[in-house]
């Protein structure tokens, strides 16, 4: 789902970081919107360094997407915790002074309200009676807990625990088929059938000696994604998986490699029976140039060891080779880049040099920073094609990684459907 977390200026903001890790290891897609009062006890650097998302309390920010009104329309689910009692009083005139009251009145989907305050502000009458107009009008208002507030205090007013809003909110998008948005795989489903797909996914390690290697961060979270999107899809899916760290979706044909020779080999084996490759790997560049039968020892006169790296091949560009050389092939071949900006190019500029370098027919280009972090469940991409047209600039799709694998997955049902030919 599309979760937008509205944060309000309560003491109690800290334990929406909480919330929000909910939401993101759950596999959904969170956009915090704080209020500015609420940037007091809690700061944007922490909503975006945890949601992976750009984070703004204003209207005039990223004017060119018109923000509130895309935010508000795709969330499956708002939530808002803490509710102040300035927040329910805004909500319930139909304010719109900021951009999460913006977006409160864009929501199409549920809206729930966790509020927090102290226990005089949550008795009072208007609040009573925003709390009253609110749920009148079908948004979801929890009753806040009873126990120690800000200072010495305690009584009802306390913000429930993040895990039971969490429960209550998934509970309350359940009731309104918000959640349905999670089985999107609907539109696409049988669109790959009678198709194979073959996905690498992990990283690499290559081995130093019999104990030792050099490995790399990827997480395989991407790659078995994008394999569970095509399972859903319909199709046969074999996956190459070096080292993983999530597990290894049931129903997929398993080829396990540890070395960038060994999934080089698989991929060269998989090739020819196979309608789409998606090069989702973290691959290694170089390997140790020895691999040592023993366990390398500390040496006696204190010498440092020397480790030589040689280049692996290139098995993307090699696999695209092979297929010009040889006429048989996947109809479809998908290459990964994660790129970073510098002063000489843009992401978008090296992901189309890599493309241009390696011949495959779509890039799937990392915008690695900020929003991108091996391991995390968020993630932004471009997807290039070397029929884009010079000028044209490919849509940022921001998302989960089951997201991103769906829209990849559209992507490359949309390549086969267009390759066919027309009758
Ligand atoms: C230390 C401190 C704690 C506060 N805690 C709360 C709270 O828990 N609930 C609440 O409704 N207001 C609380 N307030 C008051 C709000 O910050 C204030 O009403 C603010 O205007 C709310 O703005 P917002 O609703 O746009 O976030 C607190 C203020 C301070 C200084």
């Amino acid at each position: 789902m599309r979760v937008v977390l509205g944060v309000g200026g309560g003491i109690a903001a800290y334990k929406s970081a909480l919330l929000l890790r909910l939401f993101t290891e759950a596999g959904h897609s969170v956009q915090v919107i704080p209020t500015e009062a609420s940037t007091r006890f809690v700061g944007i650097a922490t909503w975006e360094a945890l949601s992976g998302h750009p984070v703004s309390t204003s209207v005039f920010d990223a004017v060119d997407t018109v923000n509130h009104v895309r935010l508000g329309h795709e969330a499956d689910l708002i939530v808002v915790a803490p509710a102040t009692a300035d927040l329910l009083a805004r909500a319930a005139a139909g304010l719109a002074s900021d951009l999460l009251t913006n977006t409160l009145l864009m929501a199409r989907g549920p809206v729930f309200f966790a509020p927090a305050m102290h226990t005089e502000m949550w008795n009072h009458p208007a609040t009573q009676a925003n709390v009253a107009t609110l749920r009148a009008r079908g948004a979801i208002v929890m009753e806040p807990a009873s126990g120690r507030l800000t200072g010495k205090d305690s009584g009802p007013g306390r913000l429930p625990e993040p895990e039971d809003i969490f429960a209550a909110a998934l509970a309350a998008a359940a009731e309104a088929g918000a959640d349905k948005a999670d089985q999107a795989a609907a539109p696409y489903s049988g669109r790959l059938a009678g198709k194979t797909v073959t996905v690498t996914a992990g990283g690499t390690r290559e081995p130093l000696d019999p104990v030792r290697f050099l490995g790399n961060r990827s997480s395989g979270k991407q790659g078995a994604a994008i394999a569970e999107a095509a399972l859903a899809a319909g199709a046969q899916v074999r996956l190459i998986a070096a080292h993983m760290e999530v597990p290894v979706p049931a129903g997929v044909e398993l080829v396990q490699v540890e070395t960038a020779l060994e999934l080089r080999k698989a991929v060269h084996a998989a090739a020819a029976s196979t309608d789409v490759l998606v090069m989702a790997a973290a691959v290694a560049d170089f390997r140790p140039g020895e691999n040592a039968e023993t366990k390398i020892k500390k040496r006696d006169d204190g010498a440092d060891p020397v480790i030589t790296l040689v280049r692996n091949p290139d098995i993307l560009q090699e696999t695209v080779q092979r297929r010009a050389e040889s006429g048989t092939g996947p109809a479809l071949i998908v290459g990964f880049a994660a790129e970073t900006g510098d002063g000489s190019a843009s992401v978008l500029e090296y992901g189309r040099r890599k493309l241009e370098r390696k011949g495959c027919d779509l890039l799937v280009l990392n915008q690695v920073g900020r929003s991108l972090v091996f391991g995390q469940d968020t993630t932004e991409v471009r997807i290039l094609s070397p029929l884009d047209g010079p000028g044209t600039e490919p849509a940022a799709v921001a998302g989960s990684k089951a997201e991103i694998a769906r829209h990849i997955l559209d992507r490359i049902a949309e390549e086969l459907d267009a390759a066919l030919p027309s009758v």
